[in-house]
């Protein structure tokens, strides 16, 4: 069967600037890889892009509270993006960034061409505004006593006590979360994208509804329920315009033509898209403004729950009303939860992405659960650590990996790697285990990876059924069934490559290593299902994978969640306004055995990114080798000489490089807002090593 060829553009949310990947950012781009590879792999051109996300006041405010410039702060998080990306084999065309010259051209055009539409309004509004910074404050920043229930501390938009819901101005006492001053309400002139214009409603209300062009439907049913509440249901008229401007100082895009205001960082942001693209397109040799205007081309997005009333109103209105084409679906997916926890929005998970890379934990380990837990709805996803553990030992180690450790080796020593030919009826029974190829690759084409891992793992199922009962290694204790051993070796192989074809989407760093084995042949889907001539000379084996050890799942967990972002440093502070702790005794602080200590020798660990080994001299308590996740703050020769405050009587830690022999005390803060610095504690002037703190 020959596929007509098509042309996609997709992409994944853009993340904010303001801090490092976490699970559930990797767990989005493992689901979108893995249709993208199953794309590429039926002969489709895909161009795969994202961007950081830069603009807006919370990265302004992160900035300026570490001391640099949005630009500065924005590419130091760009510069991490990278081991990321490459560690889970997410294949990206390009990274671009939203504070880029392609987003301000492009987003500037569309603001003039729905300008021209009349879909653009100037109203004045009131707002709170921060004397003392000088800025408009987004609700945000804005804290006071809630107006429903009276809860002290709560932000300018909802209470996190009672759960209502209000504007800004309604709290009690507001003060600013900048400055601490009381905020002033000073009115300045907004503009606006009139959604309401009846021209947006009944777009909308027909877009929303459509099907894309392969019959499915543009919006998954849950997705197009809520679209439909928030437009109103079939009468309309419940949609808001939609504030599209922030005053300076804010970080962002200039309005044309409106001196002093900036786009909302959601009007810029999914204009980013585009601007990826662009730029992809700039260093490709590809005509973007064609391609975008191709109507073969299919524009897919790929986004997480929370930011569906953006894609599927803002996002299209503003496309279609600026003349462009629309996206051809919005694939939305659940929340990743751990062992059944919500993630925290400023901590992550309790998995750290590159905690778990730096472990030397398998990425396709990952990828390959994941994809088995996903598919097609907008359900969340519970990382279950034995749940993890179960999956990949059973499937992956001991049903797919276990049909080449049992059968690839007879063919090397016996048969001089040479495939001989097929047991035609097994292959029959193995194709009654699974509905084949062309249902499989519609499993992949609707994202139900879950599905697709259960129907090839009953194929697996069939396979080593078939090797159980022919036992190889019992033929070949008997020369004369010579021809015996290879026919079944050559089937359970044939089917072993099939089903790693049919894997390779989701877990290719193994099937890449699986398919090295058969040399040059066929790697894409048409291959599936058409066995290799005999003769075809097969590589010795090679190790595709290990058992997971449930230790090392410890190891990815073993740590306080304040601690996560940097072993071997204290406990950081907890929020912004970090809970105070309970009290202690003096005894209590007593049994703490805190020391100043001279680092001697520093050196960053070759096998991690976050770890300093440290030497240092702690006077009469000898020298002592502590290892600190302080790498991202410091560089190791900027330690030496330098005086460190010990914990000196902390029970010692085995890690990977070594035994860590205490903690060195240093600040920092888990909240974004506040920059991810890490400060090291030092004693004043004259003090000696081995010298007590108290
Ligand atoms: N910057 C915006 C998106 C702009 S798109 C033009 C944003 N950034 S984000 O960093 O907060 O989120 C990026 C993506 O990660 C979103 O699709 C979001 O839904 C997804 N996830 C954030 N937390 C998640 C989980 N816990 N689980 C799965 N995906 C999650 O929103
Ligand atoms: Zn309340």
């Amino acid at each position: 069967m020959t596929l007509a060829p098509r042309k996609l553009f997709v992409t994944t949310a853009l993340p904010y600037a303001n801090g490092a990947f976490h699970i559930g950012h990797i767990m989005e781009y493992i689901q979108a890889d893995v249709w993208v590879r199953f794309q590429r792999m039926r002969g489709h051109t895909v161009h795969f892009v994202c961007a950081d996300d830069a603009h807006g006041a919370p990265i302004m405010i992160a900035a300026d509270k570490v001391g640099k410039t949005p630009q500065e702060f924005v590419a130091g998080i760009a510069a991490g993006r990278r081991t990321y990306l490459d560690g889970f084999a997410i294949a990206f065309d390009h990274w671009h960034s939203t504070d880029s010259p392609e987003n301000v051209e492009l987003s500037q055009s569309i603001y003039r061409a729905l300008r021209a539409e009349g879909l653009i309004d100037v109203r004045e509004i009131e707002q709170f505004y921060d004397p003392v910074k000088g800025m408009f404050l987004p609700d945000r920043y804005i804290k006071g006593e809630c107006p429903v229930c009276a809860a002290k501390d709560q932000y300018g938009d909802s209470c996190e006590s009672c759960g209502a819901v209000y504007s800004a101005t309604e709290l009690r006492n507001p003060f600013s979360a900048l400055s601490g001053a009381a905020p002033e309400l000073r009115r300045s002139e907004h503009y606006f994208f009139r959604l309401s214009d009846p021209r947006c409603v009944a777009f909308l209300q027909d877009w929303t509804r459509q099907s894309d062009r392969r019959g499915e439907a543009r919006l998954q049913p849950e997705v197009l329920a809520k679209a439909q509440e928030w437009l109103g249901g079939p009468e309309g008229g419940k949609l808001a315009d939609w504030d599209i401007s922030r005053d300076a100082p804010y970080f962002g895009i200039e309005i044309p033509d409106a001196p002093g205001k900036y786009f909302y960082v959601w009007l810029d942001a999914p204009v980013g898209y585009l601007a990826s693209l662009k730029a992809y397109c700039n260093k490709s040799g590809l005509d973007f403004e064609a391609l975008v205007a191709d109507p073969e081309v299919e524009q897919f997005h790929f986004i997480g729950k929370d930011i569906i009333y953006f894609h599927v109103l803002f996002w299209p209105a503003m496309l279609h009303f600026a003349g462009r084409k629309t996206p051809e679906r919005v694939n939305v997916h659940g929340f990743i939860n751990v062992s059944g926890e919500k993630m925290s929005k400023s901590r992550g998970t309790g998995i750290s992405p590159l905690r778990y890379l730096e472990l030397g934990l398998d990425p396709d380990w990952l990828r390959y659960y994941l994809a088995a837990k996903l598919n097609s709805k907008v359900e969340d996803v519970d990382f279950n650590p034995d749940d993890f553990i179960a999956r990949i030992n059973s499937d992956l180690v001991g049903k797919l990996v276990n049909i080449a450790s049992r059968c690839s080796n007879f063919l090397t020593r016996r048969f001089d790697g040479k495939l001989g030919a097929t047991d035609t009826a097994a292959l029959a029974t193995f194709a009654g285990s699974w509905s084949g190829p062309d249902a499989l690759a519609e499993l992949y084409e609707r994202r139900d990876s879950g599905k697709v891992v259960r129907e090839v793992m009953q194929y697996a199922d069939a396979v080593n059924q078939y090797v159980d009962a022919r036992k190889p290694w019992e033929i070949a204790k008997d020369p004369a069934r010579e021809g015996e051993l290879q026919m079944v070796c050559s089937t359970a192989m044939t089917a072993f490559r099939d089903l790693v074809l049919l894997l390779s989407p989701i877990i290719p760093g193994l099937t890449e290593r699986a398919l090295a084995q058969f040399g040059a042949a066929e790697r894409g889907w048409a291959a599936i299902g058409s066995p290799l001539p005999p003769g075809h000379q097969v590589a010795p084996y090679q190790h595709l994978t290990t058992r997971v050890e449930a230790k090392s799942i410890d190891a990815l967990f073993d740590m306080p969640a304040s601690a996560k972002a940097a072993p071997g440093t204290a406990p950081k502070a907890a929020a912004t306004t970090p809970a105070p702790r309970p009290t202690v005794s003096i005894d209590d602080f007593a049994a703490l055995d805190l020391r100043v200590a001279l680092v001697s020798a520093a050196e960053a660990v070759a096998e991690s990114r976050k770890l300093i080994r440290l030497t240092l001299d702690v006077g009469a308590l000898g020298t002592r080798t502590v290892f600190s996740g302080i790498r991202s703050a410091y560089e190791p020769e900027q330690l030496v000489g330098r005086h460190v405050i010990l914990v000196a009587n902390l029970a010692p830690r085995k890690m990977k490089f070594g035994v860590s022999e205490g903690m060195v005390l240093s600040a920092g803060s888990d909240d974004p807002a506040q920059g991810n610095g890490i400060y090291l504690l030092e004693p004043g002037a004259g003090a000696k090593p081995g010298m007590k703190v108290s």
